[in-house]
Formats: C-alpha cells, sequence, structure tokens
C-alpha cells in the first residue's frame, strides 16, 4: 500500500465490538416442554462443529445446558423485523434485574411473538423455526464459563458453548439442484452489524475452495 494513501486512523473505545455477524434464532426447550427462541449471533463454525457465545442471565443457556441440544436457525435478511419484536424479551421469568433495567420483559411464547412457525426436529427435541432457510439440529460438546467482573455488574459473565451439528435441514431454493450444497446467490442471511440489522450485497466472487 502507497504510505501517501493509508487511510487515517481514530483511536476509539466503542462500547460493543460486534463487527457483524448472522443472525442466529436458537431454540431451546424449557423445563416444562415448551419452546424458546435466544437471538444471538455471536457464532462461528469450523467442520461439523459450531461455536456460539451466550451471556449469563439469559433462559436458552439455561435450557441449552440441561438438554445439551437445540436448534441454530439461521435468519433471513427478510425476518429482520421478526427479530427485532423478539430483541426486548427473554423466556426467563423473572427477568434478571439488570436485563429488566435494560428494557428487557419476560416473554413465554416466542414463535407467537414473532409469527413464526415450529416444525418438529429429527434428531432433537426442540422445535425447528419453519421460516428461517437453514436449521442445523445441534448437541453440546464443550462449554466453558466465562465469569467476567467487570461486565454488566457481574451479571454472569458469559459461557462458550461448542456444538456438533447432527442435522442440516435447508430450504430447497437456497441449495444448489441436485447437490449437497448451498447456493450463496439464493441465501441472504440476516447480518448483525454493530446493533444495527444488514442484508447481503452483490456476490463478490468466491474462493479457490469453492465446489459449485
Ligand atoms: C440480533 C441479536 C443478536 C444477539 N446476540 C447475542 C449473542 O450473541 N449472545 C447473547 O448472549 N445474547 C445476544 N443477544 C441478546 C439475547 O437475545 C437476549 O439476551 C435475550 O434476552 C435472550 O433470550 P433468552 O433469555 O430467552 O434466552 C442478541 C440479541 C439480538 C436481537
Amino acid at each position: 500500500m502507497n504510505i501517501r494513501h493509508t487511510p487515517e486512523t481514530l483511536t476509539i473505545r466503542p462500547p460493543i465490538l460486534y463487527f457483524g455477524t448472522p443472525v442466529v434464532l436458537i431454540t431451546t426447550c424449557n423445563e416444562d416442554g415448551s419452546a424458546n427462541i435466544t437471538p444471538m449471533s455471536s457464532a462461528w463454525a469450523l467442520a461439523d462443529r459450531v461455536v456460539v457465545g451466550l451471556s449469563g442471565g439469559g433462559q436458552g443457556l439455561v435450557n441449552l445446558l440441561r438438554e445439551r441440544e437445540c436448534v441454530l436457525n439461521f435468519a433471513a435478511d427478510s425476518m429482520h423485523a421478526a427479530v427485532e419484536r423478539l430483541a426486548p424479551t427473554s423466556g426467563r421469568d423473572p427477568v434478571p434485574t439488570w436485563k429488566h433495567e435494560a428494557g428487557y420483559r419476560h416473554e413465554a411464547d416466542k414463535f407467537a411473538l414473532a409469527g413464526f412457525h415450529a416444525l418438529p426436529s429429527i434428531k432433537v427435541t426442540a422445535p425447528r423455526i419453519a421460516e428461517c432457510p437453514l436449521q442445523l439440529e445441534s448437541r453440546v460438546t464443550h462449554h466453558a464459563d466465562r465469569p467476567l467482573d467487570d461486565w454488566r455488574g457481574n451479571a454472569g459473565g458469559f459461557a462458550i458453548i461448542e456444538l456438533e451439528v447432527l442435522h442440516v435441514h435447508a430450504h430447497a431454493d437456497i441449495v444448489v439442484p441436485g447437490t449437497q450444497h448451498i447456493d450463496p446467490t439464493h441465501y441472504s442471511p440476516l447480518f448483525y452489524v454493530f446493533r444495527h440489522y444488514v442484508g447481503r450485497g452483490k456476490t463478490l466472487g468466491k474462493t479457490f475452495k469453492a465446489q459449485v
């Protein structure tokens, strides 16, 4: 890079570092058998594993550690309004004080609130979200608690959870016909970028490993 064209940088202290990851709606089973939906975006995938980060105090985390299974439902960009209806809610009752003070309320039926339809899963008890183009049935393989004393008044830090994907469901219109491949030109995930919802832009190219 020509040093004369190096962009100017500023030293800043952003309150959050959510640099842009897809919105995942984690479905889990509550103790009474009903379903919960946890919107989240701190997730990444490698091999057949997905690693998620969940802050303490949420119902989804409690359910996940008790049941050891869930469905990772990937939201489409067209679902942003429904996701935002879920955003200020928690399946936890009562909502922890720090969350209540931040504007969260308890919601028992998140499927109804979002207008989503539940589909039965094949390998786990938690239901899938029919509207999500990609649904990954998963089980917990590893979990580590990360207490953070200075975060949210020591509200419980966060947990790092590794999930093994057991079964993949994809809407037919995002699959390359006759193959096992997702067609990235037809798949339009919803991204969470510094607390804003963002859709995908046009496809720019592909890596040398792409098979389709
Ligand atoms: C788009 C979006 C992304 C989020 N990402 C995360 C995340 O990665 N980890 C997390 O713990 N909470 C995340 N949250 C906050 C949770 O959704 C929130 O704590 C919620 O109350 C959890 O619901 P539950 O208590 O029913 O599990 C996110 C919320 C939204 C709307």
